[in-house]
């Protein structure tokens, strides 16, 4: 449990702006910020977010919260877990007790793996400042050009060469063999000791788009024929490789801020340019590029810039990758390194200036890049050259914005001299016949968790007025808790301000409600007003409940926050109001109309028991000036219907 102080204070602390911007890239418009949705696949932004609110909504999938909502939906953590990667954000200490035995057993699978990744993690580091480590694996590195804080950086790493090291601590320290086994950390075999997966390696953790290692990539040390030069983690339920690039989170802030990803082969390479201040750079770590990469990369930003090996695999690879990239509407342009080189040794010869040059001179969008590679082979050969024509149109198709498809076309016809109409047509032969999916939006990367609210399903089977009712509840609690605090005039006697709040709560008793969340929302407003509080909405949208939270993000997002114009009912409308909609004017109007009712009702009992001729007209004058109030209640109302 993390202390309730420490929770506010990582609320307190927590910018969502600064938060959200580690993941997507924002773009301010007016008060807000727009961004293409991190939790599902769109082209064009919307994403809002709200400084002032403090709040996040997507008017695309529906997903809204506070910046603890954000990371626990973005990272598929529990509350305490977002907390705590708040917290850590943010540099705010969690006391927090060592897992006892018994807890670390209730940890369900996914955490026990993040736990003993990093586990494996700060094991592998320590060992490569000591011993064995230090004069094998960090003498390598040194070897290699890493400096002590490109090592601190990535977390690089050792792992012992006996057989069973890391495994033998890794028990002593209370983790199950089971999860050892799991997170591919140790192999078990049948009537044998457990041995270590990576040994006598240097090791490169992999860490997700949050940060946490979530598996490791082992290089050995010296050339071996019969080991092969990378072991790796294998797929456990907190790392699939095909979604996620090696070096994500180092690089996702300057990717966002140069607009533009390296993409590279191998760790070294992203070790390496990092180490010569290039810092937007990932690794496909030498598998073919997947859909979902591209995805997390288009998170950052709508620029890739592949930069391959100076071999035939390297250029293979990257002509494989650059169809997925398209298809994905982002930019791609293609940087070949000369034969021999890969970023790792171009950079350490050239130095960053030259390295950086080299990519601005030598990047190809696409169509050059495949054109030129096979220009001298096409040349006088018309079949050959057919064959080619046909490829780059198939590739042109896969960008789903057309605009862009003219200007490739075009470039295509320039290039190859043909007339860019046939092109066209040929393309759009493609296009018509083609699986309609390259153009249509794909599922959403994450399912939403919200489910709907079943007393609403419920309802829309039963009857129109029940579901009346329930916008009405709706709009009823929305208003208390987003208006409650409004002062709506002065009470006539003890000249108090008498606010939106005490108009609608001071008469209510128990209320019934059909939508549970509605019900729950109103008990915790009515119960904080009982003790002299008055929440404001940043209480519910910071809520722990998603339900609640949900509910009031959405009240405070538009359609909701944009009221229609009050003019056109040319009815004198005080300042408050005109934040409201006019349902919810008229909900205040006829709760301010019973509670005047029910004060005509008092006066005229009493008045029933009044003897003395004075008092009773004094009574009597007052209940004239409460019909007239509810008479004028009535106008009101009625001009409004
Ligand atoms: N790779 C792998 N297994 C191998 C070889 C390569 O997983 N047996 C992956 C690694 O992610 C590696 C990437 O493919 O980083 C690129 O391979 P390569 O260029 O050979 O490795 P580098 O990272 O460049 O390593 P080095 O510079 O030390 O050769
Ligand atoms: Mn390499």
């Amino acid at each position: 449990m993390i202390p309730q102080e420490t929770v506010q204070q990582i609320l307190q602390a927590a910018d969502l702006i600064e938060v959200i911007g580690d993941f997507v890239s924002l773009k301010k418009r007016g008060a807000n910020y727009m961004a293409c949705c991190p939790f599902h696949n769109e082209k064009t932004p919307s994403f809002s977010v709200s400084p002032s609110k403090q709040i996040y909504k997507c008017f695309g999938c529906g997903r809204g919260g506070d910046a603890v909502r954000f990371i626990m939906d973005l990272e598929g953590l529990s509350y305490p877990e977002a907390l705590k990667w708040l917290a850590q954000k943010y540099g705010i200490e969690i006391q927090e007790r060592e897992l006892t035995d018994t807890e670390l057993d209730a940890q369900n699978e996914r955490e026990s793996l993040f736990i003993v990744s990093e586990f494996a993690q700060k094991y592998f580091s320590e060992q490569l400042h000591s011993g064995e480590g230090e004069s094998i694996g960090k003498s390598y590195f040194k070897e290699r050009g890493f400096n002590e804080s490109t090592i601190a950086k990535f977390n690089l790493g050792y792992s012992p060469s006996g057989w069973d090291t890391f495994t033998k601590h890794a028990l002593k320290s209370g983790f199950k063999l089971e999860i050892l086994e799991k997170a591919g950390l140790s192999i078990v075999r049948e009537g044998r000791e457990p041995i270590d997966r990576f040994r006598g390696r240097v090791i490169f953790p992999i860490n997700n788009v949050a940060g946490k290692p979530i598996a490791f990539g082992a290089r050995i040390l010296k050339p071996d024929p019969k080991s092969p030069k990378y072991l790796n983690s294998p797929e456990t339920d907190i790392y699939h490789k095909s979604h996620i690039v090696y070096g994500i989170y180092t690089a996702k802030n300057a990717i966002r801020q140069l607009d533009n990803c390296f993409l590279v082969e191998g760790y070294t390479d992203v070790v390496s340019l990092n180490q010569a201040g290039i810092e937007n750079v990932v690794a496909s770590s030498g598998t073919s590029l997947t859909k979902e990469q591209v995805q997390l990369i288009r998170r950052f930003s709508r620029n890739i810039t592949v930069l391959y090996d100076g071999d035939a695999a390297g250029i293979n690879a990257s002509l494989r990758g650059t169809d997925l990239i398209l298809e994905e509407d982002m930019d791609v342009r293609v940087v070949v390194f000369p034969e021999g080189e890969d970023p790792d040794s171009f950079i350490r010869k050239s130095g960053s200036e030259h390295f950086k040059q080299y990519i601005e001179e030598e990047g190809k969008d696409f169509i050059r890049f495949k054109t030129e590679l096979n220009l001298k082979a096409v040349a006088g050969d018309p079949v050959k050259k057919a064959a080619l024509i046909g490829d780059l149109v198939g590739t042109i198709t896969k960008i789903p914005d057309s605009i862009k498809r003219a200007v490739f076309y075009q470039e295509v016809a320039r290039l190859l001299q043909i007339d860019e109409q046939i092109l066209i047509n040929e393309g759009n032969k493609l296009l018509r016949t083609a699986k309609p999916q390259n153009h249509k939006t794909q599922a959403p990367i994450v399912p939403p968790i919200d489910m709907p609210e079943p007393n609403v399903e419920g309802l829309k089977q039963v009857s129109v007025e029940e579901l009346a009712i329930v916008h009405k509840e709706d709009i009823f609690v929305r208003d208390l808790v987003l208006h409650g605090h409004e002062v709506i005039e002065k009470d006539e006697e003890t000249q108090e301000d008498v606010t939106l709040a005490d108009y609608v709560l001071h008469e209510i008793g128990e209320t019934e409600f059909h939508v549970p969340v509605l019900g729950q929302i109103f008990e915790l407003y009515k119960k904080n007003y009982d003790d002299g509080r008055l929440l404001d909405t940043s209480f519910f949208t910071r809520h722990e409940n998603p339900r609640i939270q949900k509910k009031v993000v959405d009240w405070l997002s538009p359609p909701y926050s944009f009221s229609p114009g009050w003019d056109k009912y040319e009815i004198y409308v005080p300042s408050y109001v005109s934040k409201l909609d006019d349902l919810s004017y008229k909900n205040i109007l006829r709760l301010k109309k019973e509670k005047f009712e029910m004060r005509y009702k008092e006066l005229s009992s009493e008045l029933a028991g009044i003897e003395n001729e004075d008092d009773q007209d004094i009574l009597m004058d007052q209940m004239t000036k409460v019909k007239k109030v509810i008479q004028r209640l009535a106008d009101q109302l009625g001009s409004i219907i």
